[in-house]
């Protein structure tokens, strides 16, 4: 296969291990409807669902399927050939096929999980790619809990699933378990000593329990891997899987990591909403990218600072998210000029001595009040300007 080099391929996992979550479970319909969303925002490849764990997922990568055109549709199974009939049956309208198959990678899921040997794991594995490779051309391996297994056997377990004919390797922090060097150089040693390791993609697949899902990401993509796992708005088990708009947003704003993707990024807000409400999961308003407060400035020096020159305090334009506007929120930490600009905008030009008489009635009504309005801002005026 050739590839653009530095091209990162975006696989969402939202329909799989976003919609495992207790209260984020949708119908059919619902499921076709993000994934028409998540084809014009332009990911590479949506992870559909988990066929063998249900007949609603078995139904619903068959709709999907045939729903969706351009982006690879994936199915995950374990490492058995059960799953694997029954996620290739599931995919047989998909334009193009993934089968996502793996086996646990670390010690402690070797031995507590599937009380097994590193060998035997390792043979079902290699079984499980080459038993997939009859159904679809394009295999993707994971080694689950990789983020806490020993290098040398990941190492060979990449090594051989490449030989099985594996396309892409997802090596899954399953855990959240590492800091981000470790990671990045768990993939860096993959690069550098697995035999053939061009001949797949490396994927990254990382949870965010310690909160360092996004930068572990990141590493591994600064270290040569070239597909990352993620989802809108950061949802998956537990704490959650890397977050798609926080990842393709760092690759557009660091130019110099000379990484970039396909995503149309004035998408991520609707579709940010559009998920948190099909699934119950509110947006916290601090959340990078797309939450409510991530374009708001408050604070009187900031507010300045933005008024003079957005880049102040603007790193990334909100359009570029499809966030509707910048904000200057009053509270009682804002400034005079933050206080004009929205009298300005509300018809009164104030001179300085009356902006001044105004703005300290503003003081005394931010220090009673959650937000200012433009109400507030008009009775302000009415009743000390009269
Ligand atoms: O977190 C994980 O290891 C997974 C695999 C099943 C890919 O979700
Ligand atoms: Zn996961």
């Amino acid at each position: 296969m050739l590839h653009d080099p530095n091209k990162v391929y975006i696989f969402d996992t939202t329909l799989r291990d976003g919609e495992q979550v207790p209260g984020c479970q949708l119908d059919t319909n619902q499921k076709i409807d993000i994934a028409k969303s998540l084809e014009r925002l332009g990911v590479d490849v949506i992870e559909a669902g988990f066929p063998v764990s249900s007949p609603g997922d078995f139904n619903s990568v068959i709709e999907l399927s045939k729903a969706v055109n351009d982006p690879i549709i994936c199915a995950l199974t374990r490492a058995n050939k059960n799953d694997i009939d029954v996620a290739a049956d599931a995919l047989r309208y998909a334009k193009r096929p993934r089968i996502h198959t793996g086996i646990g990678a670390s010690d402690m899921h070797i031995k507590t999980k599937f009380n097994s040997t590193r060998e035997e794991i390792l043979a079902r594995g290699v079984e499980a790619v080459k038993y997939a490779k009859k159904y679809v051309e394009d295999v993707e391996f994971y080694a689950e809990d990789a983020g806490r297994a020993d290098i040398q056997f990941l190492a060979k377990m990449v090594e051989s699933v490449i030989a099985a004919g594996a396309t892409v390797v997802n090596i899954p922090d399953t855990n959240g378990y590492c800091l981000p060097d470790q990671y990045g150089s768990k993939i860096l040693y993959l690069k550098e000593n697995v035999k053939n390791i061009d001949k797949a993609i490396i994927s990254v697949h990382c949870h965010n329990d310690l909160g360092l899902a996004t930068a572990n990401s990141i590493a591994g993509l600064q270290n040569g891997a070239r597909q990352v796992e993620c989802t809108i708005n950061g949802i998956g088990e537990r704490a959650g899987n890397t977050s798609m708009e926080e990842v393709v947003m760092i690759l557009k704003t660091h130019k110099s990591l000379n990484l970039h993707t396909q995503i149309n990024t004035q998408g991520f807000y609707d579709i940010s909403r559009h998920v948190s409400q099909q699934m119950h999961m509110p947006v916290q308003p601090n959340k990078a990218i797309v939450g409510g407060n991530a374009f708001s400035h408050s604070s009187g020096i900031h507010q300045d600072g933005f008024l003079k020159n957005r880049e102040n305090y603007e790193i990334i334009k909100p359009e570029d998210v499809g966030f509707p506007s910048a904000a200057i929120v009053l509270t009682a930490r804002s400034g005079r000029h933050a206080l004009k600009h929205h009298l300005d905008r509300l018809g009164h030009n104030l001179e300085k001595a009356h902006l001044d008489i105004v703005y300290q009635q503003f003081l005394i009504l931010a220090d009673s009040k959650q937000g200012i309005d433009d109400h507030d801002l008009n009775q302000l005026v009415a009743l000390h300007l009269a």
